[in-house]
C-alpha cells in the first residue's frame, strides 16, 4: 500500500467527517485558513435533519426530500440519506454535539419548510454549526492518522499522466506552487455562494472544487440549481448573516412595509412553503419596493436572546431589537445543489477523485434542497467516503504537469458577482443569461480562465439550456416545468461549446 496520505481538501464537515472515517489510512487535510475556522459548517444555524421523532421515521423523511427536490432527487439517495443520519446525528452525540432534548430525554426538533414533521436536531437553537465543528476539531486533533496543515490553499489539482487526479497544487507563498501527490483525493470544498453579490457563505466559496474537477474532465450536475436563503438579515453586510428558518417553524411570519403578510396568499404553507417559493416571493417584495421583514415579535418575543442567540446578535448588532420590530430580509445566495457528478460514497468519474459534501452533487437535493439536509448528507456521505478509502487499495497515480492557475482581479470579481445576481439568481432569463455569458468570455479574454468564471460558466450555461422553471431555478421566459424532469449534466468541454454556440448562433456540431 502507498505511504502517500489521503488528501482532504477542506475543512467543514463532510471533510473532517470523511478523514476521521478513514482511519487508520493516513489523511492530510489542507485548509486555506485556520482549521475548521472558514467553513460554512461553522455558520450553519438550524441543524441536522433526521427523522429521530416519535411521530416520524426515515421513509417519511425521504418522501419530503423527494417532494421538495421538484422530480429531480434520485429516491434511492434519499432514502439512503434518511436512514443513515440519524445514526450520524447519535454519533455526533457520542462525540460531544449538544443537541437538544426534553426533560424526559425526547429530542427536541424544529420544524423547517417543506418538512412534515418537526425533524431538525438542533443545539442551543440556532448554535448547531459551531457546536458541530468544535467536536470534529477535537475529534481530528485526537486523531493519530490525521495531519492538518493550515493555511496552505489549494490552487488546483494534480493531473495524473493518461487521466486522473494525481493529487494538489498548494501555495507554497510568493510564486512557490508545491505538488502534493496522494493515494486518492478528496474534495470537501464547499459551495459557490461568493459568486453572488449578496451571500450566506463565506464569501472565498466561489466553486472552486467545481472548477478544478471540470478541468479534470468531471461531469457537473445540475450546476443551475442554486438555492437563495429566503431569509437573510438585509442590513447591508455581506456576507449576510442569516435568519434561520427554525424562525419560520416557531412561528415567525413575513410581512411589508405596511405589515401585512404575503405567503398565506401564495401558498397553503403560507411561511413553510418551499424554500424557493418563499425565496421568489422575498425577492418579488423587495424587488418592487413592498418590502419584505421577518416578524417574530410574537412567535419567538422576549426568549429570543436565549432560544436564538446567533440571529439576536447580529440583529442587535445592526441595531435592530427583534423582540419589538421586524427584521429587514432579502434572498442570499445559499447552497449548491449541484456540483461534482458523484455517488453516495463521494466516487466521481475521475481516477482518484472523490467529492464530498456541497461540492459533490449525489442527486440528493435536485432542485431545491430541504432545510437541514445538507449537513446530513455530508455526514452520511463523509461517513461512507471515509470507510470506502479506508478499504481501498491502492498506489498513486504517476503525476502530470499541472495548468497554471489564474485567480480574478478583484474589480473583475465584483463584475462577475453583480452579473450573476443579475442573471443568474433567483429569477432568470434567456437575454440576461446570454448578457452573463458575454461577460464571462469577456473577463477570460482579459484575465485567462480563473476557476471563479469556469464555475459561473458551468451555471450559466445549465440555466440556460434548461427552458423551464423547476426549483430554484425560475426562468421568467418559460415559467412552467417541463413534463419529464431530467438532471442536467456538463463538462467544461461542453460548456464552452454550448457557450459559443449561445452567443454567436452557429449551430451544433
Ligand atoms: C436555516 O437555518 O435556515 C438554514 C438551514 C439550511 O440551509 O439547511
Amino acid at each position: 500500500m502507498s505511504s502517500r496520505p489521503i488528501i482532504v481538501v477542506g475543512s467543514g464537515i463532510a471533510g473532517l467527517w470523511a478523514a476521521l472515517h478513514a482511519a487508520p489510512a493516513p489523511v492530510l487535510i489542507l485548509t486555506a485558513g485556520a482549521f475548521g475556522r472558514q467553513s460554512a459548517t461553522e455558520w450553519a444555524q438550524g441543524g441536522i435533519a433526521a427523522a429521530l421523532g416519535d411521530d416520524d421515521d426515515p421513509g417519511q423523511h425521504a418522501a419530503d426530500t423527494v417532494a421538495a427536490g421538484a422530480g429531480l432527487v434520485d429516491p434511492d439517495v434519499a432514502r439512503r440519506l434518511a436512514a443513515g443520519s440519524i445514526d450520524q446525528v447519535r454519533a455526533l452525540e457520542r462525540l460531544g454535539v449538544g443537541f437538544e432534548h426534553f426533560a424526559d430525554g425526547r429530542w427536541a426538533l424544529s420544524r423547517e419548510a417543506a418538512h412534515g414533521r418537526a425533524r431538525i436536531a438542533r443545539v442551543g437553537g440556532d448554535r448547531a454549526g459551531t457546536a458541530i465543528i468544535d467536536a470534529l476539531i477535537r475529534a481530528v486533533e485526537r486523531a493519530d492518522h490525521v495531519t492538518v496543515r493550515e493555511h496552505a490553499p489549494v490552487t488546483g489539482l494534480l493531473p495524473a499522466a493518461g487521466d486522473g487526479c494525481a493529487g494538489v497544487v498548494v501555495d507554497a507563498g510568493g510564486d512557490r506552487r508545491e505538488s502534493l501527490s496522494a493515494r486518492a483525493t478528496v474534495l470537501a470544498t464547499g459551495g459557490l455562494g461568493g459568486l453572488y453579490a449578496l451571500t450566506t457563505n463565506p464569501p472565498g466559496n466561489q466553486g472552486q472544487g467545481v472548477a478544478w474537477a471540470a478541468r479534470l474532465g468531471a461531469v457537473v450536475r445540475d450546476a443551475e440549481f442554486v438555492q437563495f436563503h429566503p431569509t437573510a438579515i438585509d442590513i447591508g453586510r455581506n456576507p449576510a448573516p442569516l435568519a434561520t428558518e427554525a424562525l419560520r417553524g416557531e412561528g415567525a411570519v413575513l410581512i411589508d412595509r405596511r405589515g401585512k403578510r404575503f405567503m398565506p396568499a401564495l401558498h397553503p404553507d403560507a411561511e413553510l412553503a418551499p424554500r424557493d417559493v418563499v425565496a421568489r416571493a422575498v425577492h418579488r417584495q423587495v424587488q418592487s419596493g413592498e418590502g419584505a421583514y421577518l416578524d417574530a415579535r410574537e412567535a419567538v418575543g422576549a426568549s429570543f436572546p436565549e432560544s436564538f442567540q446567533a440571529v439576536f446578535r447580529a440583529c442587535m448588532a445592526a441595531s435592530i431589537d427583534p423582540r419589538r420590530e421586524p427584521i429587514p430580509v432579502a434572498p442570499a445566495a445559499h447552497y449548491h445543489m449541484g456540483g461534482i457528478a458523484a455517488d453516495l460514497d463521494g466516487r466521481t468519474g475521475v481516477r482518484g477523485l472523490f467529492a464530498v459534501g456541497e461540492v459533490s452533487c449525489t442527486g440528493a437535493h435536485g432542485a431545491n434542497r430541504l432545510a437541514s439536509n445538507s449537513l446530513a448528507e455530508a455526514l452520511v456521505m463523509g461517513a461512507r467516503a471515509g470507510q470506502a478509502l479506508a478499504s481501498a487499495a491502492g498506489g498513486s497515480l504517476r503525476s502530470a504537469e499541472p495548468e497554471r492557475s489564474v485567480v480574478l482581479s478583484q474589480p473583475s470579481l465584483e463584475r462577475l458577482r453583480a452579473a450573476m445576481s443579475a442573471h443568474a439568481g433567483v429569477e432568470r432569463d434567456e437575454k440576461g443569461l446570454a448578457a452573463l455569458l458575454g461577460i464571462i468570455e469577456e473577463l477570460e479574454r482579459k484575465e485567462g480562465l480563473a476557476d471563479a468564471l469556469v464555475a459561473a460558466r458551468l451555471i450559466a450555461v445549465a440555466a440556460l439550456e434548461r427552458r423551464e422553471s423547476r426549483g430554484a431555478h425560475f426562468r421568467t421566459d418559460y415559467p412552467e416545468s417541463a413534463a419529464e424532469a431530467r438532471s442536467s449534466r456538463l463538462t467544461l468541454d461542453g460548456a464552452c461549446r454550448d457557450r459559443a454556440e449561445r452567443i454567436t448562433g452557429s449551430p451544433r456540431s
